[in-house]
This record gives C-alpha cells, sequence and structure tokens, in this order.
C-alpha cells in the first residue's frame, strides 16, 4: 500500500492531499477556498465555515476518483489523516467525523494531525535541503509561533502571540481600510503600488509591538489599533461595504493614496517585528536554517527582506511554495507519513487549541 490521503478542515479552506510512498512526494494537493463566502464579512464566520465544508469535501474525494491525472484504487490506500486541532469547533466536527466515517467504512486506519505541527513540517515536501534543527516562524491567519523544530514530534516554542495572529491583523487592518477578507494579499500589492509611486511620501510612524521586551512573543492588536487611530487622523472613516481591490482602482477615492500610505506603513511594520523578534532569537540561539510558514509567508515584502537579510548572515532561508503556505491538505497528507515514517500513532484528539499553541514561551 502507498497513498496517504489527507484532509484539512480546520478553519475555511477544505483542502485534500495525497502523498505517493512509492515515489517519496505528493501527488495531489486541491484546495477549495471559501474566500468569496467570507470576503464581504471581512473575517470567517464560523457557521458558513462548516456549512461549506459539508459541500467541498465529497466533491473533492470525487474528483481524486474521477481524475485522469492519477489512478488510485482503494486498496493501495494505506492511511486516512484528517487535522483535528487546532481550529473551529464547527468544521474541526464536520471533517473529523467525515473521515472517520470513511475509515471505518473502507477499512482503513485514520492517524490524526495536529494542523500547526503540519504548517511547521510543510517547508520539507519541497526542500529536502531543509535539515534539522531549524527555526520556524509560523505566521497564518490564527497563529503566530516561534519554533525551533528539533527533529519531527520535537519543537521547542519560544514564542507566541499574546492577542492577534498575524494574519489576523492584515485582515482586520484592511477591514478598517474598506477592504474585503482576505486582507494579507490586498495590503501586499498595496505596499508595491507605494513603491511604484514616483514622488512617494514617507511611510507614517508605526511602533513596533513588544521592542523592549527580552521574550520572544509577539504582539499584534496594539499595532492594529496604533494603525486604527492613524487612519482617523488621516481622516479615513471605517467603511460599511467592503470592497475588492480591483474595486478599489476602479473607483475614484479622494482617499486613494491615504490608504495605500498607510497600508504600506502597516506592511514594513509587519515585517520589521518580525525581523526583531529573529534578531533577539539569534542572539540566544545557533541556526543555520531559517523557514516561514503559514499563508502570511505568502507575503512577497517578508519573504524577499529576509532572504536578503539571511544570505547576508550566512542562514539558509527556505518558505514553502504558495500552495503549502495557505491551509492545504498535502501537508496533513505528510505530516502522517512522518509520523507512520516513526510508527509513532498520536492517539484521536479533536479540540479547538492545539497543545503546540498552548505551551507557554520559553525563556
Ligand atoms: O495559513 P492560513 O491559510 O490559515 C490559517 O491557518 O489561519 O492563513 C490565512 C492568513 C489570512 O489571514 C491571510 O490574510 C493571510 O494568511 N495571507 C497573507 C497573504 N496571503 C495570505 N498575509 C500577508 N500577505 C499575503 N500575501
Ligand atoms: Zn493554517
Amino acid at each position: 500500500m502507498r497513498y496517504i490521503l489527507g484532509l484539512e478542515s480546520t478553519c475555511d479552506d477544505s483542502g485534500l492531499g495525497i502523498f505517493d510512498k512509492k515515489e517519496n512526494k505528493i501527488i495531489w494537493n486541491k484546495i477549495y477556498s471559501q474566500n468569496t463566502q467570507h470576503k464581504k464579512f471581512g473575517g470567517v464566520v464560523p457557521e458558513i465555515a462548516s456549512r461549506e465544508h459539508f459541500k467541498a469535501i465529497p466533491n473533492l474525494l470525487e474528483e481524486i476518483f474521477n481524475s485522469k491525472e492519477i489512478k488510485i484504487s482503494l486498496e493501495e490506500i494505506e492511511l486516512l489523516a484528517v487535522s483535528s486541532r487546532p481550529g473551529l469547533m464547527g468544521s474541526l466536527l464536520v471533517g473529523n467525523s467525515y473521515m472517520q466515517s470513511l475509515a471505518w467504512s473502507w477499512g482503513k486506519k485514520i492517524l490524526t494531525v495536529d494542523h500547526l505541527e503540519a504548517h511547521i513540517l510543510s517547508p520539507l515536501i519541497e526542500h529536502t535541503n531543509l535539515t534539522f534543527p531549524y527555526l520556524c516562524f509560523l505566521l497564518s491567519g490564527g497563529h503566530t509561533l516561534a519554533v525551533i523544530v528539533e527533529k519531527i514530534g520535537s519543537y521547542h516554542v519560544l514564542g507566541t502571540t499574546e492577542d492577534d495572529a498575524l494574519g489576523e491583523s492584515f485582515d482586520k487592518v484592511a477591514k478598517l481600510l474598506g477592504f474585503e477578507y482576505p486582507g494579507g494579499p490586498i495590503i501586499e500589492k498595496l505596499y508595491e503600488c507605494w513603491e511604484e509611486q514616483q514622488k512617494k511620501e514617507q511611510l507614517l510612524p508605526l511602533p513596533i509591538p513588544l521592542k523592549k521586551r527580552l521574550d520572544y512573543n509577539f504582539s499584534y492588536s496594539g499595532l492594529k489599533t496604533a494603525t486604527k487611530r492613524l487612519a482617523l487622523q488621516l481622516g479615513l472613516k471605517e467603511k460599511k461595504n467592503l470592497i475588492s481591490l480591483k474595486e478599489f482602482f476602479q473607483k475614484n477615492d479622494k482617499n486613494k493614496d491615504k490608504i495605500i500610505l498607510l497600508a504600506a506603513s502597516f506592511q514594513k511594520i509587519a515585517y520589521l517585528s518580525l525581523l526583531w523578534n529573529y534578531k533577539k532569537i539569534s542572539k540566544k540561539y545557533f541556526f543555520k536554517n531559517f523557514a516561514i510558514v503559514g499563508g502570511v509567508a505568502n507575503n512577497i515584502f517578508i519573504r524577499k527582506n529576509f532572504q536578503s537579510f539571511c544570505s547576508k548572515q550566512g542562514v539558509n532561508f527556505f518558505y514553502p511554495s504558495a500552495k503549502y503556505c495557505t491551509d492545504n491538505g498535502a501537508m496533513i497528507a505528510y505530516t502522517a507519513y512522518c509520523y507512520l515514517k516513526n510508527k509513532n500513532f498520536p492517539q484521536i484528539n479533536i479540540t479547538s487549541k492545539s497543545p503546540l499553541a498552548l505551551i507557554s514561551n520559553v525563556k
């Protein structure tokens, strides 16, 4: 038997991925994104998310068996895997009930996977030159962690967010500027607009969170409030109807330049907050490899700047390609494969919190 089928359904993306043991690679990774359903609310609506998983999962599964790209038979599936923590309770229940019923009816073993662990291991899917130990920043919509990955199953959590996650703050700042969910890619584009301007105004002064602290935690709610205060000072009012980036450029908003300037200022500080923590960690811990993972690891500004900073420091910098950054089933299948290799099966444990996120920071 050679295939591991992984399902992701912790939040607003349903994803199915397949790891092929014989080929030693991911051979399938399809995601059904719910962005269209949530965009006008400026964030994920849990009840809508569960209902959408309920519709999407059977279709994703059917696609595999109807595919012309891959041919897999039921007999060749060795293991089912499902992300069971942390996440929205409704979304978790839909995905986990589905996979457990499937395991029962197909007579297969099932492994539950920690979603954060799957993100943390996701760069290993493509980067065979990424060796342990590595420092990993998990930057997603729900979590922000700094972790030393010692080996599979052994993680030294150095810091976590004390309030909002980094992706969440991108989404909230975009919303207060009048944009739809998800806000991260929009802010990234607005930064590019600012950079391309011929006569660009200086970026606005926003504070780097927890700058004076000696520990390695993150915090983003204060930064969001500071951005909101600047928005009010600039005369920007919160909008009821959220819009896309395309609509923003089509409309003739008299505040266009102010919105671009504020978004660009936030983007810069978001990166500097990560860099600040990275520098603190690198003073105490020695590592040759550094990876960023999760949805925010898609951010080109953050990638580019870390790439050039790390190359000056002689540190190898990694990030997964876009399809493995945002939530996906491939990383769940891959994590299950890592455990299968070690013949180590964690107990089934469905919870809205992750043991990884609960570990308080180690000083
Ligand atoms: O990892 P992910 O798909 O879901 C969670 O596990 O939370 O991350 C989603 C988050 C959203 O907050 C979204 O705004 C952010 O990732 N994101 C980005 C970018 N692409 C997605 N943030 C900044 N820049 C991007 N290009
Ligand atoms: Zn995630």
